[in-house]
């Protein structure tokens, strides 16, 4: 098929190179002259793993880049992979996707064939059908349900596995109307559906082939509410492990063997109960708020998610308290060890490394971070603390240290540990369980 995708971020760009390995002919659609001339010289513009190989394959081949909106009409579908971010109270900013819907609407007005756009971005339930797609019938003077069809599939990508994500999903998600929109978003992911006939699923001989992904086709609604529910559900599943581990630490109890055992129940699951200092990025805190801000503002007062957030809130403070058991933080040196939000990634929005670094600022401490690759991010966001270039020499001095990113290298801190001023540690990731002959503490064991 021929596809456009509009926005070449980390989910845009993964879509669009991991369209073009299934046999598509794709073209990124970007404002920014740089990410298209990345895109058309076969350069990643994102840093995914898996991202550059891809690229270098099918970037200006299968896949082009262009800032010119009227090459799509020269394609069948359009996704519109463009940022929705919060605004100050939590609703999301739908500024950015309009204009684009309005540009792509322009540019379809030139174009005799039915066209397909299909929102990839995350909007609340409604904006869709009631805010984007008329913008793209006005713009291009096309008939809704005849030459114009919409559709809505959400992404379920992690940072940091985007493309390995993208290619083994869990389920795909479709939202039309039209039968003729199913069709071709079924064909678009026909190599990831696999569910031709000529394979006989009952003989397990062939062990390495890959269960058929799950397809959920839906209404255009639903398919948004699945993105918003399927994230705070996580986010909610990660906080409710957050207050059992408070409620585990103050009895004593390690609440990552809890974790183990709670688990292995089918119906809870073994993955996402990691407890500690909470969640950040850009989607998690993002969703949730604008799910909640949505739900107020039709009517309904979500408590719990409203409580997730708050639990996700109050953990760096937690996490410091701890640390005032210890020692007067006033005039301490205090090493940060991780500041992105979550490892194998340079992302620091909304780390949990923010509220625990201004915690610590708030108490007159001295602060030392180290990431392996986010202090660069980070400067940006907090100037004036200091910035080392290893956990060493973070430690090196330190008279206390806190783990915010549970970086796999973190685990080898023995000697560093021991070397600091006085050896205090409060680990909010459990990157180790304990450690001898220092005061090596946990915030939920
Ligand atoms: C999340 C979802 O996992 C994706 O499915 C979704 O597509 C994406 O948001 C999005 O909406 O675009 P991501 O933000 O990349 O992906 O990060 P996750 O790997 O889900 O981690 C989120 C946060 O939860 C991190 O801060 C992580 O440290 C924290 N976390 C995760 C825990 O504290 N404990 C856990 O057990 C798991």
């Amino acid at each position: 098929m021929r596809v456009s995708i509009v926005g070449s971020g980390y989910v845009g760009t993964t879509l669009a190179a991991c369209l073009a390995e299934f046999g598509h002919r794709v073209v990124a659609v970007d404002i920014d002259e740089s990410t298209v001339a990345d895109v058309e010289n076969g350069v990643a513009p994102v840093h995914e793993p898996g991202l550059d190989d891809l690229l270098a394959r099918h970037g200006g081949d299968r896949l082009r880049a262009t800032t010119d909106y009227d090459r799509v009409r020269d394609t069948d579908v359009t996704f519109l992979a463009l940022p929705t971010p919060c605004d100050a109270d939590g609703r999301i900013d739908t500024g950015i996707i309009e204009a684009g819907a309005r540009s792509l609407g322009e540019a379809l007005a030139a174009k005799d064939d039915t066209h397909l756009v299909v929102v990839k971005s995350t909007v609340v339930p409604g904006t869709t059908e009631d805010v984007l797609a008329p913008v793209v019938a006005d713009a291009s003077g096309k008939t809704l349900g005849e030459d114009l069809l919409v559709g809505m599939n959400p992404e379920f990508l992690r940072e940091g596995s985007a493309v390995s994500d993208l290619q083994h999903p869990d389920k795909l998600v479709f939202g039309a109307r039209e039968e003729r929109a199913f069709e071709r978003l079924r064909e678009l992911y026909a190599p990831l559906r696999d569910d031709s006939d000529d394979h006989d699923d009952s003989d397990d001989s062939d062990g390495d082939r890959e269960p058929e992904t799950p397809v959920v086709e839906t209404g255009i609604r639903e398919a948004e509410m699945i993105k918003y529910a399927n994230n705070a559900f996580l986010a909610s599943k990660v906080s409710l492990v957050n207050e059992l581990g408070n409620v585990c630490k103050e009895f004593g109890v390690d609440a990552y063997e809890v974790a183990d055992a709670i688990g292995l129940d089918d119906r809870i699951g073994a993955k996402f109960l990691r407890s500690g200092v909470g969640w950040g990025g850009s989607c998690f805190p993002k969703d949730t708020s604008a799910l909640v801000t949505a739900a107020r503002d039709a009517g309904y007062e979500p408590e719990l998610l409203d409580t997730a957030i708050s639990v996700n809130d109050r953990q760096p403070e937690r996490l410091l308290s701890l640390l005032d058991d210890h020692l007067d933080v006033d005039g301490a040196r205090v090493a940060v060890l991780g500041l992105a939000f979550k490892p194998g990634t340079d992302d620091v929005r909304n780390s949990r490394a923010i509220p625990t670094i201004e915690g610590l600022l708030d108490r007159d401490a001295s602060v030392v971070a180290y990431d392996p690759v986010a202090a660069e991010n980070m400067r940006a966001h907090l100037p004036d603390i200091e910035y080392a270039d290893s956990a060493a020499t973070a430690l090196d001095g330190a008279d206390a240290a806190v783990v915010v990113t549970d970086w796999d290298e973190f685990a080898a801190l023995d000697d560093e540990f021991e070397a600091m001023c006085s050896p205090v540690v409060v680990d909010g990731r459990r990157i180790v369980t304990r450690r001898e002959g220092i005061e090596y503490e946990g915030l939920t064991w």
